[in-house]
């Protein structure tokens, strides 16, 4: 008799992922929106401001000479060269465009480097808090994430002595981002250094070293762990055009890696998905190529808002709230909140506070347990100032309602 126990068609792999909480908190945001409230949504990591038009008219005239065909596996001749300038001339890194490889968004450059290194149990220690899809694309590829973290108090920034303390001899490379997403923590060029020398020990471990928030750097400096010599010949480099050009849909990004790594890389990606949107392609090499005033220009209008949302967070009582320097979002420790109640809800937890300011503060933040930070509360500024204030005058009231 056949079995009548329901077996299910998806993978153990899928089964056991973690759905993506901000994409979840976005989708919980348009259900309250859809219920006729006005819903204002700092969920989301992406700038509210549009591509700059000297890059879309770029796109316009790769697309009128007829660029519509499919490109090399590991992007255009031309891009790969773009990128190769840019990381020497702005970051100090050489790569050869031969150890270029672009892709769709950097998530898919991420996902490349967990599948084209990663053997089954091999561990990537992930600095903590940190961005949601690492663990999952870690674990998918049959990696272990060992997650190593940091408080409010060091700044959201983790010690090479931490570091060093989670590495075994399966660690196969150490993955963070700076500026951090979730925490707009930057580390320092001596913090980066600190770091390569603590690695000198460990020859084997790789660094992979996401600058995707480069260009929203308020310190006025952007240090890239790849150019210290401990560690110069086995960091991978990525990076992408979706923070810094306000470019999330035109999905481009790219990293730079050790010879072997991007011919993997590219092997991959060949099979996957092949080359990225030709379009893109262009558009992207030429915003490389041209000067950087959009992008200075949105990170002054992010500079602006990071004051005005530091400044209304920081008069709530119980917030403790972070000085980022970089990206657009801030993460306040919120756990003061937790055990308080305003009489029909509990907050138990940074999960319960995101669900309680969605409901009765129409705000839509991210709790940061998906990010590995499970006191705090992940609020992205890239909003009008005007929907920030409003934001923060509505969150002090539904957080007033607490006792
Ligand atoms: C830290 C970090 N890395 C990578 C990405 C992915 O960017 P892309 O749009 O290029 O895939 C994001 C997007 O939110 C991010 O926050």
């Amino acid at each position: 008799m056949a079995s009548t126990t329901a077996t299910s068609p998806l993978s153990d792999r899928v089964l056991t992922m973690e759905e993506s909480a901000t994409l979840r908190m976005a989708q919980l945001g348009r259900e309250v929106m859809a219920q006729g409230h006005d819903v204002i949504s700092l969920s989301l990591g992406e700038p509210d401001f549009d591509t700059p038009d000297h890059i879309k008219e770029a796109a316009k005239r790769a697309l009128d000479a007829g660029h519509t065909k499919y490109t090399p596996v590991p992007g255009t001749a031309e891009l790969r060269k773009a990128i190769s300038d840019k990381f020497k001339r702005e970051n100090n890194l050489d790569y050869a465009p031969s150890q270029i490889v672009v892709s769709t968004g950097a998530k898919q450059s991420i996902a490349n480097v967990c599948f084209a290194m990663l053997n089954e149990g091999d561990e990537v220690v992930i600095l903590a808090p940190f961005w949601v899809s690492y663990s999952a694309m870690v674990e998918v590829a049959g990696g272990k994430a060992v997650i190593v973290g940091a408080g409010i108090e060091e700044d959201y920034k983790v010690t090479p002595e931490a570091i060093a303390e989670a590495i075994t001899d399966r660690t196969k490379f150490i993955l963070f981002s700076s500026p951090c997403n979730p925490t707009g923590s930057v580390y320092t060029a001596d913090e980066l250094a600190a770091i390569s020398k603590m690695l000198a020990d460990y020859p084997n471990v790789y660094v992979v070293s996401d600058e995707i928030y480069e260009h929203i750097n308020f310190t006025g400096e952007h240090a890239s762990i790849g150019t210290f010599p401990e560690v110069k010949d086995r960091t991978i480099t990525v990076n992408g055009f979706s923070k810094g050009f306000a470019m999330t849909g035109w999905r481009l990004g790219y990293l730079g890696a050790p010879q072997v790594i991007a011919d993997a890389c590219n092997k991959l990606q060949g099979q996957n998905t092949s080359g990225a949107n030709s379009i893109a392609q262009h558009a992207g090499a030429h915003a490389l190529n041209s000067d950087l005033g959009p992008t200075i220009a949105m990170k002054e209008a992010f500079a602006r808002r990071r004051e005005l949302i530091i400044d209304g967070l920081e008069k709530i009582d119980g917030m403790k709230v972070n000085r980022p320097q970089g990206a657009f979002y801030i993460f306040p420790d919120v756990s003061a909140f937790f055990g308080m109640s305003d009489g029909e809800t509990t907050i138990n937890d940074a999960d319960d506070l995101a669900a309680y300011l969605l409901v009765k503060a129409h705000v839509a933040t991210v709790t940061g347990g998906a990010f590995g930070a499970p006191d705090c509360l992940r609020i992205s500024y890239a909003a009008s100032e005007e929907q920030l204030r409003q934001a923060v005058d509505r969150i002090a009231a539904a957080l007033k309602e607490l006792n």
